[in-house]
């Protein structure tokens, strides 16, 4: 059977705090051969061109290190303050300079050398996220035959905000050279076709350059899930029962409104909290009786508008408390660190309403996480961001347009005066549609897909089942 072999710029670490995708690809790397290879975490001055294997947890990992300058170039510079800000709509906050191109490419080829050395002629490549667009190009400049597919985590860009990206025609090239490429959501599908089939030929330097070819891509949504059922089972374990404890003897009889975020400006946190702040104005009933926390790690912190989005929030969560704590009363409570899934899980189940309103987001997996860890009998609401690719999954969330705090503000007061009968039958609606888009499923879809022969007899069945309804 062949080899599949998982690329992404971090690889899993060890000990029990994997993400979703980690998890499931390491079910995927269990049930047969492969590894899973990425950057080692480490920056060296001279970087050995070959990977070297760890076992992490029973995974076979292999990995490069890259040199300072390389990694900034390719990771803060190209991938976070190029290609994040505009794949997420936000050109006012991308900084472009040119060189940092060159070290995306050479982070690109240095993979693809390293990778090259370890792969054999059936492997089955996967290639996740944004940092390795040209990662196929590079592999296929050195002569690879392999079956490779792309899966992007965050959502496609309009062609406006494509055009605007430096060398976007040899990434959208580098796109081409893909087997498959597998988004998020349809409207990222829609994006993608609206760019391939209206592709603007650049006349720049009195050359027409040449459209770029996609007859040999295929290119499909693959919305990605969580694992419901764990989620369930890890919000009723002894650590989620820890924290809803402790909770509770903080809080008393308020509800609880909830976000957990990343600290990154396609959150849209200032905008939640000032939606928090006006149901606090227009509903003088719910001071006392609501609580909101907003749970939020630090990311990408090296880089400006991340420090900005972070001063933001302490503006806007200062501005809340000032306008509306009393001695014996808070507001809100805003964490800036990160919690295992454990004590997330508990949080989860003990809230009422689940905040989850991107600006623009890919899939968005809180959504998901939010729902499996939910008390059947007395679930909490969903207010979910329009915006997030989760919406084309949970039209029974109540959405809202993030941008607009007066909608988010009045959708948190439905969430509120729900009854519990209605929170009830949007829950059940909410669990079927995460347990159909659940994360194993996606894993086997998607590889189903991109190498239709290659699984044994006893799966193949349910597996070209999955591909057909992805
Ligand atoms: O959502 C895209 C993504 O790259 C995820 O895959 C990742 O978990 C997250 O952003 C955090 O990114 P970083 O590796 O930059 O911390």
């Amino acid at each position: 059977m062949s080899r599949i072999v998982i690329v992404s710029n971090r690889t899993p670490g060890k000990g029990p705090a994997a993400g979703g995708l980690a998890v499931a690809l390491r079910k995927v790397l269990s049930e047969r051969e492969g590894f899973w290879f990425g950057w080692s975490g480490k920056l060296t001055d001279q970087p050995a061109p070959e990977a070297r294997f760890e076992d992490i947890d029973g995974l076979t990992v292999a990995q490069i290190d890259l040199t300072r300058d390389d990694h900034h170039a390719y990771y803060a510079g190209f991938s976070n303050s190029i290609l994040w800000p505009s794949f997420h709509l936000r050109l006012d906050l991308a900084t472009i300079e040119s060189h940092w191109y060159e070290g995306y490419r050479r982070v690109n080829q240095q993979f693809a050398r390293a990778l090259l050395a370890l792969l054999k002629p059936d492997d089955i490549v996967w290639v996740h996220d944004y940092h390795l667009i040209p990662l196929a190009s590079e592999l296929r400049n050195l002569g690879a035959r392999n079956r490779i597919g792309f899966y992007l985590h965050i959502p496609f860009p309009t062609p406006d905000a494509l055009y605007a990206i430096p060398h976007h025609e040899e990434l959208m090239r580098d796109l081409s050279r893909y087997d498959l490429v597998g988004m998020q959501a349809k409207r990222d599908v829609s994006a993608f076709t609206e760019f391939a089939e209206h592709q603007a030929s650049s006349t720049f330097g009195g050359h027409r350059a040449k459209t770029v070819d996609f007859s040999r891509t295929e290119v499909d949504a693959f919305p990605i899930g969580s694992d419901p059922e764990a989620f369930a089972r890890l919000a009723v374990s002894p650590a989620a029962t820890k924290m809803i404890h402790r909770m509770r003897r903080a809080m008393g009889s308020q509800r609880l409104i909830l976000g957990v975020d990343r600290l990154d400006y396609s959150k849209g946190l200032p905008q939640r909290v000032e939606a928090y702040e006006k149901l606090l104005t227009n509903n003088a009933r719910l001071r006392r009786s609501v609580h909101l926390l907003q749970v939020a790690p630090p990311s990408r912190d090296s880089i400006k508008e991340y420090q900005e989005t972070s001063d933001a929030l302490d503006a806007i969560c200062g501005r809340v408390m000032g306008k509306f704590a009393e001695p014996d009363w808070q507001p809100l409570t805003y964490v800036k660190r990160a919690y295992g899934q454990p004590s997330l899980a508990g949080l989860y189940r003990l809230a009422r309403v689940a905040l989850v309103t991107p600006l623009r987001d890919g899939m968005n997996l809180v959504a998901h996480e939010f729902i499996g860890a939910q008390d059947p009998a007395d679930p909490g609401v969903l207010v979910l961001s329009r915006f997030a690719g989760a919406a084309e999954i949970f039209p029974e969330a109540l959405l809202v347009n993030p941008f607009d705090t007066d909608e988010t503000a009045e959708a948190l007061r439905i969430a509120l005066d729900m009854p519990q009968d209605e929170r009830q039958q949007r829950w059940q609606a909410l669990m079927a549609a995460a347990r159909k888009h659940n994360v194993d499923d996606w894993a086997l879809g998607f590889l189903a897909r991109l190498a239709p022969g290659m699984q044994d007899k006893s799966t193949t069945r349910d597996i070209l089942y999955l591909a057909s309804v992805a």
